[in-house]
Order: structure tokens, then sequence, then C-alpha cells
């Protein structure tokens, strides 16, 4: 890492000082990278006043808004629901909305970087499009066979019980991000799309199971998997993903699901 260039707003620094203010300085160290500028990446340490009951995200919409309007990232639900904020924060993979300021040592500098695996495309903007093919390819979806229902389509609640924990993903990318095997060539489906695909074939109501099976039997699907957990532990929604992945690597030997 090369040495940071320091960016403050001194004005902001100076009242957080005051005896009163219950703020904190901290620095986020952020890796910068703007292809239209340059080819190089740099490191900038933002130094801002916060509160440590404030999350990662409103320290960057800090910089964003006051310091350093380029600064790039993306952002929606800022609650922990859309996945877009996934990004690495001291080396982990976490939601920057999900993630207060006392938790992660303020003391130190905060390192602040793009999930890893995919296309930087600026700044902690990174190309989805590999991620969410992988999701299209398994089909994520309801399949069925035969007429149109006439009456909705019934389920037990432990016919339901058995996919709960995998219908709580928000497609963050922090699990597939997080997985060297993945970092290495990419084509590897990956956890989340494994994940999404155990949604639909552990439901007693979709009848496309054999056929995501014949996908994820494929090279890159789940036979890839080297069971690091890198992907449970990163989990902002703590799905166990390996064992996810186990479950639909059990269905590919005994075709029972
Ligand atoms: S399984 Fe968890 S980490 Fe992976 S995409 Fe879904 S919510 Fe994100
Ligand atoms: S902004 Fe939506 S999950 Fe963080």
């Amino acid at each position: 890492m090369s040495t940071p260039t320091i960016h403050q707003n001194s004005a902001a620094l100076d009242a957080a000082d005051s005896a009163e203010s219950h703020l904190i300085t901290v620095t986020l160290r952020i890796r910068r990278f703007n292809p239209e500028v340059s080819a190089e990446v740099e490191w900038i340490d933002y130094r801002i006043p916060i509160d440590p009951k404030e999350r990662v995200l409103d320290a960057l919409h800090k910089v964003k808004w006051e310091i350093d309007g380029t600064l790039t990232f993306r952002r929606s639900c800022a609650h922990g629901v859309c996945g877009s904020d996934a990004m690495r924060i001291n080396g982990k993979n976490r939601l920057a909305c999900k993630t207060l300021i006392k938790d992660l040592n303020p003391d130190k500098p905060i390192t602040i970087e793009p999930i890893k695996g995919l296309t930087v495309l600026k700044d902690l903007v990174v190309d989805m499009d590999p991620f969410f093919q992988a999701y299209r390819d398994v089909m994520p979806f309801l399949i069925t066979k035969g007429n149109e229902p006439t009456r909705e389509r019934l389920q037990s609640a432990e016919d339901r019980e058995r996919f709960d924990d995998t219908t709580k993903c928000i497609l963050c990318a922090a699990c597939t991000s997080a997985c060297p095997v993945f970092w290495n060539d990419g084509q590897y489906f990956g956890p989340a799309a494994i994940v999404n695909a155990h949604r639909f074939i552990f439901d007693s109501r979709d009848e496309g199971g054999e056929q995501r099976l014949e996908i994820l039997g494929d090279k890159d699907g789940v036979w890839r998997c080297r069971t690091t957990f890198n992907c449970t532990d990163a989990c902002p929604r703590g799905i166990e993903v390996t064992k996810a992945i186990a479950e639909v690597k059990r269905a590919l030997i005994t075709r029972r699901f």
C-alpha cells in the first residue's frame, strides 16, 4: 500500500474537538481508483468527526458530501436489505450500512476497499454482471410442469422450513467475493448462486431441481467448493452458506431433495 494522502475538513474536526462534543475523529483509508484519470490505484486517508455509534455508510456519506464528491460507492436502502453496499472493511467483507464505527477499533485507520474477484469500475464499485449471470444461470424462480393450478400451491410448515435459511439472501455478493476459488478464475458459480439454487431445489412445490442439479454438477459448479467457510463467515444475513452448498452436493449424489 503506498503512503496515503490525507484529506480532511478542518473546521468540522475543530468543532468535534470541543469539550462537549461526543464525536471522535476517525481516519478512513479508502482505496481510490478512477480509470478515466489514472491506471494507478491510490490509497487516500480522510479524517472525519463522527459519532462512534454511526455506521461506516454514514462515514462514507460524510466524506462524499463534505470533503470529496468524487468518491464513488453503491448504496440504496441503508438498512441491510438491498445488498448494494458490500465492501471490504478492515480486510473483511461487510455491509457498510450494518457496520458500526465503534466495532472497528476506530483508534486506527479503517481500511475500505472494493470486494474482491470482480473487476473494479471505480473506487468501491465493482462490475456485478458475472455475479448476476451466475445467479440467472441457476434459474432462481419456481419451475412447475402441467396445467395452471386452480388454487394456490400449498406447502406444510415443515417443507417450508427445509429452505428457510436460503430465502434470506439479499444478493450482496459478500460470500462469493470472499471465496478463494472465485478469486482464482471467476468461472466458479460461487456461493451466492448455489444458495439461490438451494432455495428452489429444496422447495417442495418446485419441479426444476433436476435441471438445477445438472447445471451445478458442471465443472464450474458445486464441486469447486473447497469448504473454506469464508462464505459463511462473510454473510451479513447469517445464512449457513457452506451447509447449503454441502446439501446441494449431497443432493447431486443421492438425487434426493
Ligand atoms: S448468501 Fe449471504 S453473503 Fe451471499 S449473497 Fe446472499 S446475503 Fe450476501
Ligand atoms: S445500503 Fe442496502 S444493504 Fe446496505
